[in-house]
């Protein structure tokens, strides 16, 4: 499948791009903006206010979306009513903005975007395709143009219809929107690491589309041309319609639907229990280990909490965890582990929770959220990744730490091992302090997640002090034990 993703903000022209883009590219265009704008048309149709995430959510639970293309142009029908014809009043894009800033919005308009995508060659554009909808998309492309600029062609397309406007409220309606679309929890409008940043303001529509096919064909060039996707694409006419769908295997659709069934967490924990009556013994033969502090994860038991802690090997992934819960502790494992059959059970088992690496997983979000929400607790490597290294230094830290014990309101419980855990030889992991990040409860702002993620970090900083100067002490003793 050829996936192009356009991101940018409101009056880019990303739409019209798009669509000449895929006109002459014989690939299919979803506007993605439409979709939140179908959704926030058929809350206002029903009164609902568009803020107000309690009375959206139920809404979302009877709305059947359906889009279709007639004569080439795309219709999204809600519940069977054609909404097109009212999507682009100019009260539907503030509305637009504000119900796409509601989780529960996205996490449906995105399933929703993923599974057109996978069974078409398409062309996406929106706010969060490159990072979060498409993180895999063949090429991405994040247009700009200065507010003024932006607020210009909007004045003159409405102007050209016949309507008056106020050209500077057109602007402060378009820096409003800007700060709104990037500022929201999920995934806010940003240019993903690996897309081509085209600035627009002085270039004309056909200049910005040849850019852009030039782009996309290059990108494409650079993929194994001798790959089935690409030569397909170069056999394309343009008037071709794109309907093509390379349907996954028969394995690759048992790979995902096992990753899938694994997102429903089995929450009886007997096998953990009876697992950890064996390996915790084993566990401790083979990798002794000095749990210090360990009446701080005690202080926590029973409720909601995430443990953060360093990660150096296989081993301490779930070492810690039979060393100190009693019951499970969720950790996160990259998805396809679970795409084996028996890992897959086993991980399951053991309360793992798949994560679809180098994407924003919301099914692996939502997972997590519901194991805080219900009380459980989570063990998190703050920094994403293992320090292959084996030094005492730590990545920089994702914000998923932070955002989870905000929106969950779970204390963190800090922990750290003094080196990577050896056979045989004496280890130490340290539990520190719970903290609370409570002074951001409430707050999404992507000012507090940095802020918070910051906290975390300095407690875990603080731990490797104590860690630090515990093993120094013990040596020291073992000196003059020797010493005498
Ligand atoms: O592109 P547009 O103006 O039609 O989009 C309307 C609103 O929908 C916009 O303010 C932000 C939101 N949107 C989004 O959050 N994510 C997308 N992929 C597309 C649009």
């Amino acid at each position: 499948m050829i996936n192009i993703a356009i991101d940018g903000p409101a009056g880019a022209g990303k739409s019209t791009v798009a669509k000449a883009v895929a006109k002459q590219m014989g690939l299919t265009y979803l506007d993605t903006g439409a979709m939140y704008r179908a959704t926030a048309y058929t809350a206002l149709q029903a009164g609902i206010d568009v803020s107000d995430a309690e009375k959206v959510e139920p809404m979302l639970a009877d709305m059947k979306m359906d889009i279709v293309f007639e004569q080439g142009a795309q219709q999204i029908y809600v519940n069977g009513v054609n909404t097109t014809p009212y999507l682009r009043e100019h009260y539907m894009s503030k509305a637009a903005s504000d119900i796409s800033a509601l989780p529960c919005v996205r996490y449906k308009m995105v399933d929703l975007q993923r599974e057109f995508a996978s069974s078409r060659d398409v062309v996406l554009d929106g706010r969060d395709i490159g990072t979060f909808v498409l993180p895999d998309a063949n090429c991405k492309i994040f247009m700009t143009a200065t507010a003024e600029e932006r607020a210009n062609r909007r004045y003159l397309e409405l102007t050209e219809k016949g309507q008056s406007v106020d050209r500077d409220a057109l602007l402060a309606d378009i820096v409003k929107r800007d700060y709104n679309d990037s500022h929201r929890e999920v995934a806010p409008l940003k240019q993903a690491d690996d897309a081509i940043l085209l600035d627009t303001t002085d270039m004309s529509i056909q200049e910005v589309v040849d850019k852009v096919i030039s782009i996309v064909e290059d990108k494409l060039k650079e993929e194994t041309p001798s790959s089935a996707d690409s030569s397909q694409a170069e056999k394309k006419t343009q008037s071709e319609s794109v309907e093509q769908v390379r349907p996954l295997t028969r394995k690759e659709r048992k790979a995902e639907a096992r990753v899938k069934k694994r997102y429903k967490l089995e929450q009886k924990f007997g096998f953990y229990r009876f697992l950890r009556v064996f390996l915790h013994p084993l566990q401790a033969l083979l990798w002794p280990t000095k749990l210090i502090g360990l009446e701080n994860a005690e202080a926590v038991a029973g409720r909601n909490a995430i443990f953060t802690c360093n990660h150096y090997s296989k081993v301490d992934t779930f070492l810690p965890c039979f060393a100190i819960f009693k019951r499970e502790a969720h950790i996160l494992a990259k998805a396809e582990l679970f795409e084996n059959a028996f890992g897959g059970w086993f991980l399951h088992k053991m309360g793992a929770i798949p994560v679809r690496r180098g994407q924003a997983d919301i099914d692996s979000v939502k997972c997590v959220l519901k194991v805080l929400k219900d009380g459980g607790q989570l063990m998190i490597f703050p920094e994403g990744t293992r320090n292959k290294e084996g030094t005492q230094d730590m990545a920089e830290f994702k914000s998923g730490t932070a955002r989870f014990a905000i929106k969950t309101k779970s204390p963190v419980v800090p922990m750290l091992y003094y080196a990577p855990p050896k056979l045989f030889k004496r280890n130490y992991l340290y539990i520190g302090k719970p903290f609370e990040l409570d002074e951001f409860y409430g707050d999404r702002s992507h000012d507090a997640m940095e802020r918070a993620t910051d906290i975390v970090r300095q407690k875990m900083d603080e731990v490797r002090e104590l860690v630090n100067a515990y093993v120094a002490q013990k040596n020291q003793k073992k000196r003059k034990g020797g010493e005498k």
